[in-house]
């Protein structure tokens, strides 16, 4: 949700800025702006997306040594020229970018109204900038104090930074709710970013700000922090282990279809050093501690949102199935406001891609202070919510860039499958040739997920013959019911197909009425599990003359005599089937997105990190 970098130093910012932009606009792209001072402020902003900043800054003045740039994804305001960030105060003097809500604009700008102050656009964002330079004119502080004050007064959540044109040496970030790291360049000059990819080719040195934190940044190479109850902080600074080819394309074009390809290896890395078959050994580093709060755990609690909710469900089958614990999984944005009722000997797994969803944190937040264990599961190392749990596991995926989340997904099926097999080995409640079956199937995925990724030329002719399908229908039993959703949302969120998965038996209670010639029915018809109903619900499909698409084990026959085309992928145990047969439903989306000329890895009105509620 909005994407916001700065830059201070010796170079010229602008390139800098610019290049973070791009990096950042996985997270929103309604509009982008910047900021540049040297002897004038000088604001260019427009809706769109990054390159129609660029085609309109073209011949401006763009020189400056320090600026501040954003990339938005609309809350408060329609996507236009107006409503873009950079925002700037009554005087003009000072300019902000901002990631997150002011929930009390309303109130503060009314107050400002009553002291003659006068908005331009709808944003809450602009308030604040207003209310910075209030103080800072009327209680005579300098910015740092002025935003230091300023924040006491907001409620909601934010990642800014702010730029005055009187003091050009110095740029002040502060963050509650929405991320932001600051990074250490070399010889006085710091970048501040929504995350790492706009910083990592320049600097390896990072200090993330907790919430309430305000940072000053200046030409001096001074870096301090304090929160916004005055308390100073000493930085901390990390080294980041990104590497810059993991956020570029590498020659496939769209993150997408990258990300889908590096399945064989995200899969593996989040194995590492956790799952060794020949030895019968399945742990969790990070968890280790917790075990046995795990085996006497009343209820497991699963919390996330979209592709990270369907990997919950899958976990659930996979935890009660394997330790039999009760798991309860829950949509973060329900969960938090439902005063939903909370053990203290409940465990609460929050998973997070981005770790920084605005409802997840809550619900880890909520269930944080009625006494349960939380348990992280994110990918983005040093996020929001992997800070705020006990403990957790890192899903080890690499940057994950396309909107659409597919390696994020197989990663976090994996670590929640590593946990239910390590759990239920301790607790005793899997036999002990089922456990080692599942091992060594753990073992093979790399591989098999490898042979999956072969059906991308026979996904491309099936989706050239459905590109212009209106609905779709996704269809699975048992382990595979989670992954018919999942299928669908890929569909939908970016070929913008309308798309629904259901479990394969509750089609004749609803669904079975929208079946005719023209509805395409994907269904997931692997061998184990309950294969055989599955074939009575194609043949519910076929009598109805609907096309049916089937996901099935590598030679099968049953199937092939019923579908209209079947995508064989390699065999394995039924609680790992979504993984390996996530493959294919990913290629379709993605194809039949490019073939309707869709932005694969940018679609309409989506955003990657939605840190907003
Ligand atoms: C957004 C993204 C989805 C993602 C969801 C949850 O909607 O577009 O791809 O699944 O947020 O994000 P998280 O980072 O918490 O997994």
């Amino acid at each position: 949700m909005c994407g916001i970098v700065g830059y201070i130093g010796n170079e010229q910012a602008y390139p800098i800025l610019i290049k973070g932009l791009k990096r950042l606009e996985y997270r929103g792209y309604d509009s982008a702006g910047v900021a540049l001072l040297n002897d004038n402020l000088k604001v260019y902003k427009s809706h769109g997306k990054v390159s129609e900043l660029e085609k309109l800054i073209t011949g401006k003045d763009l020189s400056g040594t320090i600026g501040i740039a954003h990339t938005r994804w609309a809350t408060h305001g329609e996507p236009n020229d107006i409503n873009a960030h950079p925002h700037s105060s009554e005087s003009k003097n000072l300019a902000i970018i901002h990631n997150g809500i002011i929930e009390n604009y309303g109130s503060l700008k009314e107050e400002l109204m009553n002291r003659d102050h006068s908005f331009t656009s709808q944003t809450d964002t602009e308030v604040l900038v207003h209310l910075i330079e209030d103080i800072q004119l009327n209680e005579k502080v300098d910015l740092l104090e002025a935003v230091r004050i300023s924040l006491n007064h907001v409620i909601g959540a934010y990642a800014i930074v702010v730029i005055d044109k009187n003091q050009p040496d110095k740029l002040i970030a502060a963050k509650k709710g929405s991320p932001l790291v600051i990074g250490i360049g070399e010889e006085n000059e710091f970048f501040i970013a929504s995350d790492a990819t706009p910083i990592v080719e320049y600097t390896k040195n990072v200090v993330y700000l907790d919430d309430e934190e305000v940072a000053m940044v200046n030409r001096q190479g001074e870096l301090r922090i304090k929160t916004i109850r005055n308390k100073e902080k000493t930085p901390y600074v990390q080294k980041l282990e990104l590497q810059l080819s993991a956020i570029e394309k590498s020659g496939f074009p769209h993150f997408m279809l990258k990300e889908i390809y590096e399945q064989p290896r995200s899969i593996k890395d989040s194995m590492r050093g956790r799952l060794n078959a020949a030895k019968g050994i399945v742990t969790l580093g990070g968890i280790i501690d917790y075990e046995q709060k795990f085996i006497n755990a009343r209820r497991i609690i699963i919390v996330a949102c979209g592709t990270s909710w369907h990997a919950g469900l899958v976990g659930e089958y996979m935890l009660e199935d394997l330790t039999r614990i009760p798991v309860e999984v829950e949509y973060a944005s329900e969960f938090r406001y439902r005063n939903p009722v909370i053990y203290e000997d409940d465990i609460v797994i929050a998973i997070s891609q981005s770790g920084e969803t605005a409802d997840t944190l809550a619900a880890v937040e909520l269930a944080k202070s009625k006494g349960a264990t939380i348990i992280g599961i994110c990918n983005v190392v040093g996020s929001s919510i992997a800070r705020t749990t006990h403990a957790g596991s890192y899903t080890h995926a690499g940057p994950e860039i396309g909107v659409a989340s597919t390696k994020a997904f197989t990663a976090q099926v994996t670590i929640l499958s590593l946990l239910a097999l390590s759990i239920a080995d301790k607790k005793g409640s899997i036999p002990k040739n089922r456990f080692y079956q599942l091992l060594a199937e753990m073992e093979a995925l790399p591989q098999k997920v490898e042979t999956a990724l072969e059906v991308n030329n026979q996904i491309l002719d099936i989706s050239k013959i459905f590109k212009f399908a209106q609905n779709f229908l996704y269809l699975g039993r048992g382990y595979n019911f989670p992954l018919a959703l999942e299928g669908a949302l890929k569909l939908k969120e970016i070929s913008y197909i309308h798309a629904e998965g259901y479990p394969a038996a509750e089609m004749k209670h609803g669904p079975i009425a929208l079946i005719d010639a023209n509805m395409p029915v994907v269904v997931i018809a692997t061998r184990r599990g309950s294969y055989d109903k599955v074939i009575s619900n194609i043949q519910e499909v076929k009598a109805r003359k609907g096309s049916v698409i089937a996901i099935v084990s590598q030679g099968d026959t049953a199937v092939a005599q019923m579908a209209d085309y079947v995508v064989e992928i390699p065999d394995t145990d039924e609680a790992l089937v979504p993984i390996v047969a996530s493959i294919p439903l990913q290629l379709l989306s993605y194809h039949i997105a490019v073939l309707r000329g869709c932005n694969v890895d940018q679609p309409r009105n989506l955003a990657k990190s939605v840190t907003v509620e």
